[in-house]
């Protein structure tokens, strides 16, 4: 028995002396650290802050990265944050995953900013019984093969390389169950594309990538080929998009893997970096003939996307039109926004180049509607419009539809953790990191998407009901007002007055109108 004792005293202090021992060692190895380090930091030129206060400058960056992610759990309110704040991704979230997203107790939403939108309800909304769905719209009435489509928002460009395998497999899938289509982007037509069997729009950029020759004109044959097939509905020319606006994509090379270089017709591993305009499109009549030989050669609805700066262009480009016969016009234009989102831009082109949707879509409806264009080019409008009531201001304004990437980003789980540009974005949306695409489960994801669709399509249309009329798509601009700098709202049919259409453009364009 007392050998017994002895044994285990022996065992506790020799326990006791080991992590006596430990401790002293572990001690000594910071302060070590700490000696190297303040000899790195005093010694070093580069950083200021550190040379002045070795060691504990240090902490400066380190706080400043961690408060990137701990900000939107712990600071920031529910309105505060950029591009987007707690709440509307959180409307997201819920709508894609399908669960109740009413809120309670009052809106933490302030009435009063500068350009809020309120919509006018009217004293006896539209009833159930009377609502309908949005009716379908007919996208390039003069082509062999004319789109129709119903759906109200649907899957804005991002391309295979900015977004991930798993990424572009849950859209092309959520996009079928959804009933909308997807565009490609301007990283050519992938596998994962195609694998959902929806509806795609085929996005040329300036690369050309997917339908080029080896020196990047081009190629119609290889075009020819791609359009010819049924999923392909559309095709949009890449004139510019809000984030970088005279600036071409930026793929940075370690997002070039060799099926990506494949897809795109380039060299694995080197940054992709398209022109920043196209070279032979450098007017308004070299981008007609662009759209009149696309169309030509696809036989399918040709526009282009475009962010909005100069506008007197767009007026010429009507004119020309309308000299050279309606049918020659292009199908639709996307009106980007300056504020629009991207894999990677300039932080003064993302900042401060390119007008924001809220006054470029109402401007080019109205240029379109001056010279009778409006009916025959449908206008597709994008930028942040990821919540219902945005969709529904962009309908007031005139659009034909709206599109989305980053609402839709958001029903695939991303955070927000800006890391688009950089290969390890945490939730695999943007990320050819094989460990970190686990996260996204295409089946489970091609869900989100489609109930995300379907939420937006139900809350546009309650927006609607409200206001008494009975689907989304005949929402009117004197459906709602905005918010001006006195914190008091002025319609917004006073804001841009309802243009008269002339008589040519009443009746809606039809293939025999040009026979
Ligand atoms: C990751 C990412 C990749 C994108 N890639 C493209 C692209 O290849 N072509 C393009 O025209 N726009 C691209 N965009 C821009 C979007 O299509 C869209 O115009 C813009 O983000 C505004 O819409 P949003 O506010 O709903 O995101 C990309 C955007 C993101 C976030």
């Amino acid at each position: 028995m007392t050998q017994d004792i002895d044994v285990l005293t022996r065992i506790t202090m020799n326990g006791l002396g080991f992590l006596a021992t430990l401790f002293v060692f572990v001690v000594g190895l910071c302060a070590l650290l700490v000696v190297i380090l303040f000899v790195i930091d005093v010694t070093q030129t580069k950083d200021a802050v550190r040379r002045n206060y070795p060691v504990l400058g240090r902490f400066r960056s380190i706080f400043s990265k961690l408060g990137e992610f701990f900000r939107q759990y712990f600071f920031a309110m529910d309105r505060e944050e950029m591009p987007f704040n707690r709440a509307e991704r959180e409307w997201v979230y819920k709508s894609s995953k399908g669960t109740d997203n009413t809120v309670a107790f009052g809106s933490t939403k302030d009435l009063t900013g500068i350009g809020t939108v309120i919509f006018v309800n009217c004293p006896f909304p539209t009833l159930h019984e009377d609502s309908m769905p949005a009716p379908p719209i007919t996208i390039g009435p003069y082509c062999d093969h004319p789109y129709e489509t119903q759906s109200i928002i649907n899957i804005s460009g991002m391309s295979f390389g900015a977004i991930s395998q798993p990424a572009v497999k849950a859209l092309s899938r959520g996009a079928k169950l959804a009933g909308c289509w997807l565009n490609t982007g301007e990283g050519g037509l992938s596998p994962y594309h195609l694998e959902g069997g929806c509806d795609i729009v085929y996005q040329i950029g300036t690369a050309k990538y997917g339908v080029r020759t080896r020196d990047g004109q081009m190629d119609t044959e290889k075009l020819q080929a791609l359009a010819a097939r049924p999923e392909v509905k559309m095709i949009e020319l890449k004139m510019s998009q809000g984030a970088k606006p005279g600036k071409g994509g930026i793929l940075p090379a370690v997002k070039v893997t060799p099926e990506i270089a494949k897809i795109r017709g380039i060299p694995v591993g080197e940054p992709s970096l398209s022109p920043n305009g196209h070279p032979e499109i450098r007017n308004v009549p070299q981008l007609l003939d662009m759209i009149v030989h696309l169309r030509e050669v696809t036989q399918k609805p040709v526009g282009f996307k475009t962010v909005v700066g100069a506008y007197g262009w767009l007026e010429t480009l009507c004119e020309e039109i309308n000299g050279r016969g309606i049918h020659t016009a292009p199908d639709f234009i996307t009106v980007d926004s300056g504020d629009g989102g991207t894999g990677a831009a300039p932080m003064p082109l993302m900042d401060n180049v390119g007008l924001p949707v809220k006054e470029a879509l109402p401007m080019v409806a109205d240029i379109l509607a001056r010279y009778g264009l409006k009916e025959r080019i449908k206008l597709i409008a994008s930028g942040k419009l990821v919540t219902p009531s945005e969709v529904a201001w962009a309908y007031c304004a005139g659009a034909d539809v709206v599109v989305s990437a980053r609402g839709f980003m958001f029903a695939l789980g991303c955070i927000q953790a800006l890391k688009c540009n950089k290969n390890t974005c945490p939730t695999g949306v943007t990320t050819h990191d094989r460990r970190l695409q686990r996260g996204l489960d295409p089946t489970d994801k091609a869900v989100r998407v489609k109930n995300y669709v379907e939420r937006i399509g139900n809350d546009v249309g309650v927006i609607a009901h409200s206001c008494g009329v009975a689907h989304p798509r005949a929402l009117k601009r004197y459906h709602c007002r905005i918010v001006q700098n006195t914190g008091k709202s002025i319609p917004f049919n006073e804001l841009y007055p309802p243009i008269e259409l002339p008589a040519h453009a009443k009746a809606a364009p039809t293939r025999q109108a040009i026979s």
